[in-house]
């Protein structure tokens, strides 16, 4: 029987993941710079109080609306600010399930979304799994990460729907500055595009600039239509309760809603447990953040001390987010690099290709590692790339 031509020809994993397999078979212990769990890197979560938030009376509730429960909405709602109403919201299992809405919201098979390069490579699959084609258009980097919006005008063609943008980015860090945003609401409304924007880990800043877009919601009414992302899994550290968001703006924004009313009542995927909790895990969540936000610090002043003894070897400005891209002497590829160090170091670093960077001399590294693996593996990292 022949499968879905959606699906990718083979689900073979890479050599990296391969070879880490291997040698986790063989028992070897592995230094992990890439992370990207919470729950598994070692925080201290207040356990008690997420136990008492998920055992109310309403997670026994089934009382089901398509845009998920006003009081989780007003909930979100009141975290955002900015503004935002309980009416401009509607609930998803998690921002990867809100990719899917709204590629099936905004496409026929066969359109196209553009994703500035390079950025997280699930939107590769999540369009193609609703019959979109994410065609990336590269960024570039001058002192700090800019958008093209001159190549973005270019790639736009009769079958583009959407622009895809995460602010702050993953993996670079790239905090849209005021004049992007601009510069790209204006292109999306010259050509009938929608902007999706992926604020993550919009309350991540490490290094902003003065002149960035802390969130879309500061511009209150934007020319063409925004769709925001957002979720529990980076807002609240809390990625296995599996709560996600959309927030509408712009024009057409009630008619969108409404049309996304319709597609997640096909599913009502998002649990009664996690909405009724919603307001009480909201409430737990600066602290949790606090405790991420000191470990992306604490790392990356552990790096900035590790590089001083290694002149041939740099990091890029980190304006925001969970990693750091780590430069390198493109003497060879980065996959070679990352295979290298995994299998005479024992160290797991991400090559810069998997996020679809250009060119070789890159390495990607979590900074939410746990401090006894950062400290452990740095040295031997630097001195093997
Ligand atoms: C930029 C970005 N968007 C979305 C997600 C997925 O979030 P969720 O767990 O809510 O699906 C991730 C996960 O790492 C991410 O990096």
């Amino acid at each position: 029987m022949r499968l879905s031509s959606r699906l990718p020809p083979g689900f073979e994993p890479n050599a990296l993941s391969a070879a880490l397999a291997k040698l986790r078979s063989e028992g070897r212990a592995i230094l992990d710079f890439t992370g990207s769990n919470p729950t598994r890197c070692g925080f201290t979560y207040p356990e008690a109080a997420i136990r008492a938030a998920l055992s109310q009376p309403g997670v026994l509730a089934y009382d089901p609306d398509p845009c998920g429960s006003p009081l989780a909405r007003a909930a979100i709602a009141a975290h955002h600010g900015h503004g935002l109403g309980a009416g401009d919201l509607l609930l998803t299992a998690s921002t990867s399930e809100g990719y899917g809405l709204l590629f099936k919201l905004l496409g026929d098979p066969g359109d196209e979304v553009l994703v500035p390069s390079p950025s997280y490579p699930l939107f590769e699959w999540l369009a193609r799994l609703e019959g979109l084609r994410a065609c990336s258009v590269p960024s570039y980097f001058h002192e700090r990460w800019h958008l093209d919006l001159g190549a973005l005008e270019v790639a736009v063609s009769p079958r583009t729907r959407a622009v895809v943008v995460v602010n702050p980015n993953n993996p670079t860090g790239h905090f849209l500055s005021q004049t992007e945003w601009a510069g790209l609401t204006a292109l999306c409304a010259r050509h009938g595009l929608a902007l999706l924007v992926d604020e993550v880990f919009a309350d991540y800043a490490l290094e902003p600039p003065p002149d960035r877009l802390a969130t879309a919601l500061l511009d209150p009414d934007p020319p063409c239509p925004v769709f925001l992302l957002s979720g529990l899994s980076k807002v609240a550290g809390l990625p296995q309760l599996k709560l996600g968001w959309i927030a509408l703006r712009g024009p057409g924004a009630a008619e969108h809603r409404a049309a996304l009313a319709f597609l997640a009542d096909q599913y009502l995927s998002v649990s009664a447990p996690v909405q009724a909790a919603a307001p009480a895990l909201l409430a737990l969540a600066p602290g949790i953040r606090e405790q991420i936000l000191g470990r992306l610090r604490a790392n990356l002043a552990a790096l900035d001390a590790g590089l001083a003894a290694h002149p041939r070897l740099s990091r890029l400005p980190v304006e925001g987010g969970w990693s750091v891209l780590l430069r390198r002497p493109a003497v060879d590829g980065d996959e070679a690099c990352a295979l290298r160090l995994l299998k005479q170091k024992g160290i797991l670093a991400h090559p810069g290709s998997f996020f679809d960077l250009h060119g070789d001399g890159h390495l990607v590294l979590s900074l939410l590692t746990p401090p006894t693996t950062f400290r452990e593996g740095l040295e031997a990292l630097l001195t093997g790339v």
